[in-house]
Parts: C-alpha cells; sequence; structure tokens
C-alpha cells in the first residue's frame, strides 16, 4: 500500500487547523508542505512561519517540498518551522551533495525532486544519500495540473537504477495524482503519492485519502 502524503497547497488557508486536523484523522502518513518563491517557479505559496504554524497542529511528519532558488540558505529555517522530510530540486543546486549532507546533519530526512524535464539517469551519483526521491508529474507551480503520461516510464527506470545501485530510498510522485493514476503508479513501483487538488477539493476529503491508500493494482 502506498503512503500518502496530501499537499496543503490545495487546503483552505483561512481554514488550516482545521485542514491538518482532517489530515491527522485520516489514513495519511505525511502532511506535504509545499514552498514556492516566484523565482523557481512562477508561483508564491507561503514560507517558515506557515510551515511552523501547521507544525503546531500536525501529528504526522511534515514532508516540506522546497520549489525555491538557493534553498541551502533555508535549510536551518525549515528545518525548524518542523520539516521531517525536506526536499531540494536538483536543478536549484549546484551543490546537491553538500546540500544533502546538510539536510541530514540537521537531523532531517534528505529527499531530492526532479522536474518532468529532467531525466531519473542525472540522479545516480547521489541514490546512496537519500531517503526519498520525488518524481514530479506535473510542471512545479500549481496544484490541480493534469499529469504527465511519461511519469510512469521515469519511475519504472528509478526502480531499476535503485536496484542497481543496492541502496534504498521512498520513491514519491507529486502532480495530477488521482484515483485514475494511482493504481497504475503503484504498480510502477511509487512509495508515496502526493495528492493536493483530489483530496482537498472532494467532498469527503478523509474517504479521498482512504482510497488513495487502498489502491488496487494489478
Ligand atoms: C505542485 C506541487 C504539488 C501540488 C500538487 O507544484 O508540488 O505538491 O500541490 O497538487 P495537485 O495534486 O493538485 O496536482
Ligand atoms: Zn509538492
Amino acid at each position: 500500500m502506498p503512503l500518502i502524503a496530501p499537499s496543503i497547497l490545495a487546503a483552505d488557508f483561512a481554514n488550516l487547523q482545521r485542514d491538518v486536523e482532517m489530515i491527522n484523522h485520516s489514513a495519511a502518513e505525511y502532511i506535504h508542505v509545499d514552498v514556492m518563491d516566484g523565482r523557481f517557479v512562477p508561483n508564491i505559496s507561503f514560507g517558515m512561519p506557515v510551515c511552523a504554524a501547521v507544525k503546531r497542529h500536525a501529528q504526522k511528519p511534515l514532508d516540506v517540498h522546497l520549489m525555491i532558488v538557493e534553498p541551502e540558505r533555508y535549510l536551518e529555517d525549515f528545518r525548524k518551522a518542523g520539516a521531517d522530510i525536506i526536499t531540494v530540486h536538483i536543478e536549484a543546486c549546484p551543490n546537491l551533495h553538500r546540500t544533502l549532507q546538510h539536510i541530514k546533519e540537521l537531523g532531517a530526512q534528505a529527499s531530492v525532486a526532479i522536474n518532468p524535464h529532467t531525466p531519473v539517469a542525472s540522479l545516480s551519483e547521489i541514490l546512496g544519500e537519500v531517503s526519498q526521491v520525488l518524481i514530479m508529474s506535473v510542471n512545479p507551480g500549481f496544484g490541480g495540473q493534469s499529469f504527465i503520461e511519461n511519469t510512469y516510464r521515469k519511475v519504472r527506470e528509478l526502480v531499476e537504477l535503485r536496484a542497481d545501485a543496492g541502496v534504498n530510498f521512498d520513491i514519491e510522485v507529486d502532480g495530477g495524482v488521482n484515483l485514475d493514476n494511482a493504481p497504475l503508479l503503484v504498480d510502477a513501483g511509487v512509495d508515496v503519492l502526493v495528492a493536493g487538488s483530489f483530496v482537498f477539493k472532494s467532498n469527503d476529503p478523509v474517504a479521498t485519502i482512504q482510497a488513495l491508500k487502498g489502491v488496487e493494482t494489478d
């Protein structure tokens, strides 16, 4: 069964405590926190204070996805704001190895993300340094976009790379996840499903999380 990480980007920001408590009471494993700076991506979401506010009510680990330039400047701040897993983008990190070491020194789990145009092979030298790899299945910046079909092939390639390297990390997919693609993603080898709009725009978010958790595979 996949781990589920609802993205609070799609929550009602005026009722954030209520929405975090909904996740607390659901079958989800993580709370996915999308940080955007208007530089790495063409949209601004929120920063450390909101992350810290979510943390005050969260009963599940915060999976913090940094879609920002120079993420190394803010690692300590996000760790202090309660990040348990910190994801940086390979496209934003000229010194990725150092950045991942820093995340681990801060006591968080290190995770790396790749955009749709970035091949999984570009991760080959740092696969032993991460506990999670995030494959973007939309172009980062906005919730509610449609899923890019190439993602299945990238997941399969990463599963193979992981086996060849003899290392272990979770494979997370983020963007456009719903009940149509979730079974295929889990089949391909995905460990963690991020879902924003599909959870929060549904009539019963707790039931939707449960449905994603229990997807049937072939
Ligand atoms: C996109 C973010 C995603 C987003 C997913 O840039 O990284 O986490 O919240 O939202 P949906 O599930 O609506 O595509
Ligand atoms: Zn995300």
